[in-house]
């Protein structure tokens, strides 16, 4: 039985990490619980004590519906590293002084690696205590890089748009008669799981990029543009997907090569953007011709408008499950998704031990890369193709997607 809980967003957005935000809240009214408080913009925004009741801010069954397909972090977000236990109690007296003002028995952060390092130190703290409050993680991120769980939550979505997305790019690059390279920039820092969801495109009634370079390799510039050359013998239009995070064997980012931007972020991750436009400008000043780059940004990971229903159904699940195992009594552990089945696609979830995901990237396995580097396996292809399936689209109004937003009157 739970009485008052509080859940909070942390990390990089997804199109469905509000759907996760919608299965705390409902699980949590559902077993019984008196207040469902959220926290704005993360841990950060507690400390400051900027906290909201959800049942104001989510008013109706409708306003769920909504939260469930409106895109980015309702409660917004933040980047913020809790320090060591040893290094400042104090904050975290702070933190439990709090949560005994608003009489908490259960906290959920819906995150990434980084905010998993939030539960863990959290949970720690409260053993040392001897607190009986309960911190869950519930997985989120587009990068897919969270160890245990068979994928993250926003994974799904983000994947299905790449996919999509490249489809469009190469009947797009298809329409000259001239030679033309385009270069698309996919995120996922150092994992390539993302970019690797640019080999959907291939089907039958498209032939698929022409490279794939992911960040689990050293990127070598002169055989990426020798590559290129040989690739343009052969046929007009080029497209090639590159992560975000590629690095040359001396470990330097490839966008770190010429101009970009200098923004590090509390957990010591560079902002990494300029990739693509930097290899598409090399390409036209050593082989002469036309090229363009894309750069997804953002728009992968906020697409509300093309979001995989079994992402979403499963972001809902991972956020309900967290409840009901706080409720049992769980603490420290994050929820995670385990694949029974591809096909047919069966996914059931579990707990496991915060400490063990925390902080830890899950690269994509080399026997999942080709060869020769530049490309990747059926395999990988086969373990995204159920993530995609099926839509939920969004409440269209006048139009448009109708987002749910929480400073409304
Ligand atoms: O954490 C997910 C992610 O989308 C990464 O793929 C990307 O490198 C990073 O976030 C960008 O973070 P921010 O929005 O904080 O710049």
């Amino acid at each position: 039985m739970l009485k008052n809980v509080i859940v909070g967003q942390s990390g990089g957005p997804t199109a469905v990490i509000n759907s996760s935000l919608a299965g705390v809240f409902r699980t949590a009214l559902d077993l019984g619980a008196s207040k469902v408080y959220g926290m704005r913009h993360g841990i950060q925004g507690f400390l400051e004590k900027n906290i909201v009741d959800m049942k104001e801010k989510v008013r109706s069954d409708l306003d769920l519906e909504l939260l469930k397909r409106t895109p980015s972090a309702f409660l917004g977000s933040c980047r913020y590293k809790l320090p060591e236990i040893s290094d400042d109690k104090a904050i975290y007296d702070k933190i439990f002084e709090i949560l005994k003002e608003y009489e908490i028995d259960a906290f959920f952060y819906i995150g990434g690696n980084d905010s998993m390092d939030t539960i863990k130190k959290l949970s720690d703290y409260a053993i040392l205590m001897n607190s009986p409050i309960r911190f869950m993680g519930v997985p989120k991120t587009i990068d897919n890089d969270l160890a245990v769980t068979d994928h993250t939550p926003g994974y799904g979505s983000a994947a299905k748009y790449i996919a999509s997305i490249t489809k469009e790019v190469i009947r797009d690059g298809l329409v000259y008669d001239i030679k033309s390279v385009t270069v698309i920039e996919i995120m996922g820092r150092n994992a390539g799981w993302l970019t690797g969801a640019a080999a959907l495109a291939t089907c039958e009634d498209c032939e698929g990029v022409d490279m794939i370079c992911l960040p689990e390799l050293p990127f070598d510039v002169d055989a990426f543009i020798e590559k290129t050359a040989e690739l343009l013998k052969k046929k007009n239009s080029i497209v090639i997907a590159v992560s975000e995070g590629i690095r040359t064997a001396e470990g330097k980012y490839v966008f770190e090569l010429t101009n970009h931007t200098e923004y590090v972020d509390s957990f010591g991750h560079k902002q990494l953007s300029g990739t693509a436009r930097y290899l598409a400008t090399l390409v036209s000043e050593k082989l002469g011709c036309k090229s363009r780059s894309i750069e997804l940004s953002t728009l992968q990971r906020c697409a509300g408008h093309l979001t995989s229903r079994v992402d979403i159904t499963e972001a809902y699940q991972v956020g309900g499950s967290a409840v009901k195992a706080a409720s049992e009594g769980e603490t420290g552990k994050m929820v995670i998704l385990k694949r029974v089945s591809s096909d047919p696609y069966i996914c059931t979830t579990d707990l496991y031990d915060v400490h063990k995901i925390a902080n830890i990237e899950k690269k994509v396995p080399l026997e999942w890369i080709t060869e020769n580097g530049t490309n990747v396996s059926q395999e990988l292809v086969n373990y995204i193709r159920p993530l995609i399936q099926a839509e939920l689209t969004p409440v269209m109004i006048t139009g448009q997607p109708r987002h749910i937003v929480i400073d409304r009157t």
